[in-house]
């Protein structure tokens, strides 16, 4: 009921007051606040992280996409929505087309869960396309347990410094790690490997999906009107993305900037390349 779930938020929001706070950005005004060993902006809504950590029930059918904000989330949104909703819709009738993709695969904790009353995603039919930016080690337990597929995309972190101004890179590190240890229920990639190779890993995560292509989609080039119809360019020029705004009143234009890869080479002063390397290295040796 609402009130429980009321209680359960001013519960969470009391251990929250007692979590280690670091300062964060001047420019976003919110501390940090560390949980379970990782940082989040204090108003992400870590609420909504521990409603999901004592609620949320995964299903073995539930597809997660996990990733750090600014990663490339809006982009394997939509290609996943794409690849296992392919035969529902037309090209013409597309919800991609009018929706933005952060419509379409919500995340858990910050748009499901983040106050109440929360939604109800016991009603929602399977597969369920959830997005998360929870760490790894702060994920609920029953989707560790159920044998979801978890699709987790990482990206350079000094791309992701730059893109996402709002966020201190402490947030980008953690996880990656440990996702590494599970190969088999994790399709791993990184925004790199996607933007090189687009249209291979498309067709390599609909297989992980449980959606491979059949040789009749092979043959009228199903994968690559996905990759067509998901790329930065078509999506930042939809209508719904250039003038859209989400309920919040966030801007949908906000997910596109330019979409490429190395930018950060025209932002960052060399010590913060030296550094940016140093961690990056020591967390995630050999990906970037
Ligand atoms: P830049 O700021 O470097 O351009 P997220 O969706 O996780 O918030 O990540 C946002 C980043 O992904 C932004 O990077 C954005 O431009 C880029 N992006 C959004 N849509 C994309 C797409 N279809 N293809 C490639 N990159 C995309």
């Amino acid at each position: 009921s609402i009130e429980k779930d009321e209680e359960s938020f001013q519960r969470y929001r009391e251990r929250i007051s007692t979590l280690p706070k670091e300062r964060g950005w001047k420019i976003t005004n919110h501390p940090l606040c560390q949980y379970e060993g990782f940082w989040y902006r204090s108003a992400y809504g870590l609420e909504g992280v521990m409603f999901a950590q004592e609620h949320f029930k995964a299903r073995p059918s539930d597809v997660f996409l996990c990733s750090t904000p600014k990663s490339g989330t809006t982009w394997l949104k939509a290609i996943i929505f794409a690849i296992t909703k392919r035969t529902y819709y037309t090209n013409s009738t597309h919800p991609i087309l009018t929706n933005n993709p952060h419509e379409i695969v919500p995340i858990l904790e910050s748009k499901l869960f983040r106050e109440p009353p929360v939604a109800n995603v016991e009603s929602l039919p399977s597969p369920r396309l959830l997005a998360t930016h929870i760490s790894y080690t702060s994920l609920p337990m029953s989707v560790l347990g159920s044998g979801c597929r978890i699709v987790y995309i990482c990206r350079n972190p000094k791309d992701v410094l730059v893109s996402m101004w709002k966020i201190c890179i402490w947030t980008v590190l953690g996880p990656c790690a440990r996702v590494l240890e599970c190969p088999e229920r994790v399709f791993f990639i990184t925004y790199e490997e996607m933007k090189r190779d687009t249209l291979v890993h498309v067709k390599r995560l609909a297989k992980f999906l449980g959606k491979p292509f059949s040789l009749e989609e092979e043959s009228k080039g199903v994968a690559e009107e996905i990759v067509e119809m998901c790329s930065f360019e078509s999506l930042s020029n939809l209508e719904v993305n250039k003038n859209g705004s989400s309920k919040t009143g966030l801007k949908n234009s906000v997910y596109f900037r330019e979409g490429k890869v190395g930018g950060w080479r025209n932002h960052l002063t060399t010590q913060m390349i030296e550094s940016l390397d140093r961690v990056t290295n020591e967390k995630l040796p050999g990906i970037f």
